[in-house]
Formats: C-alpha cells, structure tokens, sequence
C-alpha cells in the first residue's frame, strides 16, 4: 500500500529530472525560466534589459546562460562572441511554430555600407554552443545589396522555430555544424550562403520573395567539406511576393564549383524552373565538381528536366542529420524539433 506513493514520488523526480532541458513541442512559454536574463523593451523592470545587446554584454564569458525576450520588436544590430554555452528564448504561445513568434529583432544595413556580408548581419553568431528558439531575424535593407540576417560561425548552433527575413543573402552560414529546425527562411537571391558549414534545415519552410537561387554554397576548395541539406520541408512563394514566381527560382547555383547541396523528402511547389538547378553565370558557370542532389521531393517543381551536373538519387544515404552534423548530433541538436 505504502509503494504507490513512493513510486509516484519516485516517477515524478524522475520525470522532472529528465524534462527539464527541453521544451514540452507544443508548449507555450510566456515567461522567463528561473535564473534567465530577461530583455524586456516595455516596461522593464530592475534587473532586466531593454535591449539583446545589453543582456548579452552582461553576462560573463564561460558559464552556461539562458536569455528570455518579452515579445517586441528590437531595433538592433546583436552579435555574440561570448564562449559559453548559450540559449536564447523569444516569449510564444506555440513553442512549435514559428507564426506565433512575438520577437522580432531587425535591423537594416546592406554588406555594401557594413563593409562585408558578416558585418551587416542582423543577428551574428560567432561562438559555439548556441541554441534560439522562437526569434524572428530581419534585415529590412531590401533590394539593391547583399543584407544579411542571420550570419553563423560556430559549432552545434541550433536554431528552432526562428523566422529569418530578407532579400538578398539572408543567411550566411559559413562555419561550423548547423541545425534549423521547424524555421521559416525567406529572400530572393542566394539567400542561404556560405563557405564552409555543414547546415541540415528540418522540417522548414524556404519562402521566395523574387527570382533567383535558393542556395549558394562555396567551398573554397575540394577538400572543403560544406553541405548544405534542406530535410523534410516545403518550398514556397512569399506571400510578401510582388508577382508570380512560377518557373523563375531556382534550387540552388555554384558560389564555387564544389558547391555541395541536397533537397531530400521536400515539396517543391511551381516557382521551381524546370531545370532546378542554374549555372552561376555564362562566363563563369562553376558546374565542373558540384554535387547537386534531390532525393525523393514532391510537387510540381520536382519535375522537369534537370541539367547534367545534378544529379536525381533514390537514397538519403550521405543526407541524414548524422551524416551531415556528425553521429554526435543528438547531443545537441533538441530532439523535439526532429
Ligand atoms: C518520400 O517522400 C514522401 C512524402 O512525399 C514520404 O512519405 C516518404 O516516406 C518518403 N520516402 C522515403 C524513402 O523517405
């Protein structure tokens, strides 16, 4: 008689346990977790932060920190250096779903004005060990010039349910192991980028706002082992879209010619061309080591006929989460958002 409550209590110091890292999926979380720095833009009170920058400047350089935002819209530029493991939560209601994001931060700078593309990130992530839930990331700047918004440097950065905005070059992800996990992308022109990371994009939807390519990827060389793999998600036209875009995007063109990118168990609706994929120019077409593959994708724009240099394969085999972040993924990546 005296065992149930023993277990129950046992169950429950069992389950608290093991619960507490990770977020319940379809939970909200309107609250700061306990021993969070809190950045709140209206009506902060004493301790807190009006400002992202602020908080994060508080913190010291190697402990484990968390940060909670209070829904707003931040006006600011925010880059984070620091060495420690880091966890960034925007307030929702839906811990599952991006639309319900209540954090912003945007900002507008074009690289040509910044300097470099890193330099006008919105968002600049350069460290190890990053986990952001539930943020939206804009670079409002528009047309005209490479503007970034998120721009990622580092080891195991997940990011889960974040919403990033912009047009050209939206986001530079450049080194390191990279998840994104139920995010929505959205730009016109190469706006998913970068040199050397191995990203794998989950259960995301990449939404184009005008013609181009979807990816750009740029290995600087053949021992360069970037991938960039785009996993059970859907590709759409932005309904910020000024015209239609049916046929006038494209999967994805070589920065370099040993661009590395796969499309795998992904609907692909008409804004795809036909061909899928493009040269990265007539002069300089880059086509001569890509790896362009689609596996298994769905929708209108999964037809049609592909050049040469891509390639159709019947396996994921080489585009699994652990073949892209590496067997130890599961350590940092939350598996809630798998
Ligand atoms: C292929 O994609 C469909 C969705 O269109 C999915 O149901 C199926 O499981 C996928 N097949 C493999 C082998 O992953």
């Amino acid at each position: 008689m005296r065992l149930v409550p023993v277990l129950l209590a046992l169950t429950s110091l069992i389950w608290s346990a093991s619960a507490t890292p990770l977020l319940a999926k379809r939970a909200s979380r309107t609250s700061p977790p306990s021993g969070a720095v809190v950045v709140r833009q209206s009506g902060t009170q004493s301790g807190e932060f009006s400002t992202v920058q602020a908080a994060i400047n508080s913190l010291d350089s190697t402990s484990s920190k968390t940060i909670f935002i209070f829904p707003g819209t931040y006006n600011e530029q925010v880059s984070i250096t620091r060495t420690g493991p880091l966890t960034i939560m925007g307030s929702t209601t839906n811990t599952a779903d991006q639309k319900a994001n209540s954090v912003t931060i945007q900002h507008s700078l074009s690289a040509a004005a910044a300097g470099s593309d890193d330099a006008s990130g919105t968002f600049r992530v350069h460290k190890d060990n990053l986990k952001l839930y539930n943020v939206n990331i804009k670079n409002t700047f528009g047309q005209g010039s490479q503007a970034i918004a998120l721009s990622a440097y580092g080891e195991d950065l997940g990011f889960y349910a974040v919403g990033l905005y912009g047009y050209q070059d939206t986001l530079l992800a450049n080194e390191g192991h990279q998840f994104y996990g139920s995010c929505y992308i959205e730009g016109a022109v190469d706006y998913i980028f970068g040199q050397h990371a191995r990203i794998f994009i989950h259960k995301s939807t990449i939404a184009s706002v005008g013609a181009g390519a979807i990816t750009a990827d740029g290995p600087t060389s053949a021992s360069d082992n970037s991938l960039f793999v785009i996993d059970s998600s859907s590709v759409i036209q932005s309904s910020a879209a000024t015209s239609s875009l049916t046929g006038k995007v494209f999967l994805g063109r070589p920065w370099q010619q040993w661009a590395r990118v796969a499309f795998v168990n992904t609907n692909l609706d008409s804004l795809i061309n036909s061909a899928g994929w493009e040269e990265w120019s007539a002069s300089m077409p880059n086509t001569e080591d890509v790896e362009f593959v689609e596996v298994n994708n769905s929708g209108p724009g999964s037809e049609g006929t592909r050049p040469s240099f891509a390639q159709q394969l019947d396996s994921d085999a080489g585009f699994t989460a652990a073949d892209v972040l590496g067997d130890d993924w599961t350590s940092w990546v939350d598996q809630q958002y798998v």
